[in-house]
């Protein structure tokens, strides 16, 4: 099958990759970005690891064509954390224990900033609406609501760091993401 150029930036870096056209999102992102952090768990639009950020809005990656992504921004879980500065909600999670395996984290974790984002605000019956397509086979939940109130407290919870991440900024997400926050 011939390939397509697609130009898009993740993480604040731009990429100019010839893919497939069926190629998924979370394929480009894990197999030609080298960006694992974003998990998959089905393939079929239901578990949410696959979560990222595209143009500012949470999408599950396995439910886009990496051609959907031409001229876009796109946010992975290595591209929260500034430095050595994890991102609020990723602190939020470490501190409540709103992770075990880590599997879910990633996904969690971007679908949480994207609800913040959109309600600053939430009750615990609107946070948990909010993640109902995320799903957790560890923690019960109670935790990564209760990371998700904490989280809300601070005033950037709800923001990314972009444009403009520093390739070095990315790396030391990629290492964040190795030690479960997550891989
Ligand atoms: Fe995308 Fe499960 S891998 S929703
Ligand atoms: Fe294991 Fe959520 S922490 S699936």
């Amino acid at each position: 099958m011939s390939e397509v150029p697609v130009r898009l930036s993740v993480n604040g870096r731009a990429h100019e990759v010839d893919v497939e056209p069926r190629m998924l999102l979370v394929h480009l992102l894990r197999d030609r970005l080298g960006l694992t952090g974003t998990h998959v768990g089905c393939d079929t639009t239901s578990c949410g690891a696959c979560t990222v950020h595209l143009d500012g809005e949470a999408v599950k990656s396995c439910t886009v064509l990496a051609v959907q992504a031409d001229g876009c921004e796109v946010t992975t879980i290595e591209g929260l954390a500034e430095g050595d500065a994890l991102h609020p909600m990723q602190e939020a999670f470490w501190e409540d224990h709103g992770l075990q395996c880590g599997f879910c984290t990633p996904g969690m974790i971007m679908r949480a900033v994207d609800l913040l984002a959109h309600n600053p605000n939430p009750t615990e019956e609107e946070i948990r609406k909010g993640l109902e397509g995320n799903l957790c086979r560890c923690t019960g939940y109670h935790n990564i609501v209760r990371a998700v109130q904490d989280a809300a407290r601070h005033p950037h919870a709800g923001q990314i760091p972009h444009p403009g991440l520093s390739p070095d900024a990315e790396d030391a997400g990629r290492e964040l993401a190795k030690e479960g926050l997550g891989a």
